[in-house]
């Protein structure tokens, strides 16, 4: 496989035995459909190493829905693209026998794997996990960076990287929007001109729920647009996912449903947690 451009630096890996251990210290693992929240994950990288490696891989694994990973967007030449114009030097692109030699022992995400994203999408954190920790065997980075986008992926790997004593060190990246507010997701393509103005309701909750955590407030900005199909709604405490109380000092909202049947999900940080007793 070809990057397709002649003046092209990036290096093309397809398998396994083409990857260099410990030669990439900085590592961006995705699934591809690179947008600008993508982007920002790899300037982060480039700035702990400028040998960095990005990973496009959809992951079979983690997806329960197979309509949900048949529509998954591909857009190769597109992501080669955009990792050149960055000066990228290398993408990993494994195919799933690569990556998955023989039938992988799938890791256990634990109780809060079983939590919100994966309550509604059974398994998911342990194929995310099973992947990620994957990917670190092969790549060994030094530096892998997350985005806050997938805040609860960002929990676990963190998690998993403390439980196994992975000499990686996890980075998290803050999350990026787009100018109209929605979080930037490689699922947007997704939505037409009209579902993507009723996925602004997101945005337009959390930022209203963001001063105090004001959950009231929230929920009826979300009843206002009947395109949005919740799933959940919740303020967690940072710290363990558990519902924040009067101990929690840094909150979080966590937002996820459905616009034209495409799963939706933010999250923003609470500024002044106000705990009020129900
Ligand atoms: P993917 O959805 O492609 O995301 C790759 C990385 O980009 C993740 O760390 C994600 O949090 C980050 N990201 C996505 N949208 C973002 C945004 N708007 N702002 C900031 N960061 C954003 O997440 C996965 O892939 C997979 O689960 C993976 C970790 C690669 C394992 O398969």
């Amino acid at each position: 496989m070809q990057s397709g451009k002649l003046n092209s630096t990036l290096k093309v890996i397809e398998h396994v035995s083409d990857l260099e251990p410990g030669r990439y210290r900085a590592f961006v693992p995705t699934m591809g459909a690179l947008h600008d929240g993508h982007l920002s994950l790899i300037k982060i990288a480039q700035q702990f190493d400028a040998q960095t490696l990005v990973s496009i891989f959809v992951n079979p694994l983690q997806f329960d829905n197979p309509d949900d990973l048949a529509k998954y967007p591909k857009q190769l030449e597109q992501d080669f693209a955009k990792l050149d114009s960055l000066g990228v030097g290398a993408v990993f692109v494994p195919n799933s026998n690569e990556i998955y030699p023989s039938k992988p022992e799938l890791i256990d995400s634990g109780a809060i794997g079983l939590m919100y994203e994966g309550k509604s999408r059974a398994g998911h954190f342990d194929g995310v996990l099973t992947v990620v920790n994957r990917l670190f065997n092969l790549v060994n980075p030094k530096f892998a960076i997350f985005g806050e986008k997938d805040f609860q992926q960002l929990f676990l790997i963190k998690q998993l990287v403390k439980q196994r004593q992975i000499p990686t060190e996890v980075i998290s990246a803050p999350l990026v929007r787009d100018i109209d507010g929605l979080a930037l997701s490689s699922r947007n393509v997704r939505l037409s001109p009209d579902g993507r103005k009723a996925a602004l309701v997101i945005s337009k909750a959390l930022r209203a729920g963001s001063e105090t955590g004001d959950l009231e407030k929230m929920q009826e900005i979300i009843a206002s647009e009947p395109q949005f199909k919740l799933d959940y709604l919740s303020i967690i405490d940072e710290n363990n996912f558990s519902i924040a109380n009067d101990r929690t000092v840094n909150a979080r909202i966590l937002i996820a449903g459905w616009v034209e049947g495409v799963r939706l999900i933010d999250n923003m940080p609470v500024q002044n947690w106000t705990y009020l007793e129900k």
